[in-house]
């Protein structure tokens, strides 16, 4: 029954406010996609509890990435927009997965040795399974291509190994084995304060990132204040090599405007950092403030938020119900 037609399968993890790097580096991308494939997003709150979080917390963010999601341009009515925990699917196909996949492919995890580190007694055993989980998400629609950051290239890959394990071990051409599509110009946007580590959310220091809630005040003093150097800006990338901090203010800008980063640096080469901030802020002021005021209008109508969610669960089980049937087939459970 293997499919192939192309589909898209996406997950964003409810876990805090999205911010300049998931929106360029991810959700931005998958507007795009939309143009040329049939898409599937999904809010992983399965995957967030692999962390301890906030009941109350993880409620409001899940319905705040839903809502990042459809101000940024995703078509909730085209498209499938919906809720892991809503779709049961999911977890049966995880089980199935947990049997498939192995304990070596998982300790080779390098997301999960670093996140587990000294703890790796203590930690959740979903922390561990977690890559099993995100085959399931995809494999449950025979999704055919996966787009993801660089940090979850080995997940997917184990994705690839696991859909062929259960090939093999079945008999079957069932699962494909989804392709990543790898993003455009920002892939990887930066710390604000130190060029070498990812914008995260989890960085101490607020003024490291940018928030798709930010305010425009906010937006101009983060990149009033972000980390760069007293020299001017140099001429060409081969330049920006041990200048991080320069590199990623070219890479934002250069993203934000879908133009190269050798174009943007010919428009600052040996200018001095102020102008390229300001324009910066400018640029950013217009693409992230739409967004955030469709986020706010959003989340001021949380019915019409849970209604979306629900409509989506609907389709979501649409697709995935009748390919866990056959799965349950396959393995001898019917
Ligand atoms: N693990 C991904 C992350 O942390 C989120 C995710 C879960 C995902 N399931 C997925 C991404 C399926 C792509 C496909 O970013």
């Amino acid at each position: 029954m293997t499919s192939f037609q192309k589909r898209v399968f996406s997950g964003v993890q409810p876990t805090g406010t999205l911010h300049l790097g998931n929106y360029l580096g991810a959700i931005k991308n998958f507007v795009e996609l939309q143009k040329e494939f049939e898409c599937i997003y999904c809010v992983v709150d399965q995957h967030a509890i692999t962390v301890e979080q906030n009941p109350k917390e993880l409620r409001s963010n899940t319905l705040e990435v839903l809502a990042s999601f459809i101000a940024a341009g995703v078509d909730y009515k085209k498209q499938i927009i919906f809720q892991q925990s809503s779709v049961a699917e999911h977890s049966q196909l995880a089980w199935v997965f947990n049997c498939v996949s192995r304990i070596g492919w998982l300790n080779r995890m390098t997301q999960f040795k670093d996140k587990a580190g000294k703890n790796r007694e203590n930690v959740s055993v979903g922390l561990m399974v977690y890559p099993n989980l995100m085959a399931a998400d995809i494999l449950a629609y025979l999704a055919t291509h996966v787009p993801v950051g660089d940090d979850q290239k080995q997940h997917l890959e184990l994705s690839r190994d696991i859909a062929q394990k259960f090939n093999n071990d079945f008999k079957v051409d069932f699962f494909p084995l989804p392709e990543p599509l790898i993003y455009g110009n920002a892939t990887r946007v930066m710390s604000l304060r130190d060029g070498t580590k990812k914008m995260s959310k989890s960085d101490a220091s607020e003024l490291s990132r940018i928030l798709l809630t930010d305010s425009d005040d906010d937006i101009s003093s983060k990149i009033r204040k972000a980390k760069s150097d007293s020299d001017l800006i140099p001429e060409d990338k081969d330049q920006l090599q041990n200048k991080h901090e320069c590199l990623n203010l070219i890479n934002i800008l250069s993203a934000c405007l879908d133009q190269s980063i050798e174009k943007t640096l010919a428009g600052y080469a040996g200018k001095e950092y102020s102008k390229l901030k300001n324009d910066l802020a400018d640029t950013l002021i217009q693409v992230v403030g739409p967004v955030r005021k469709e986020i706010r209008n959003l989340l001021d109508n949380k019915d019409e938020l849970n209604k979306i969610l629900q409509v989506g669960s609907e389709k979501a089980s649409t697709i995935a119900g009748p390919i866990i049937k056959e799965v349950y087939k396959i393995v001898g459970f019917r």
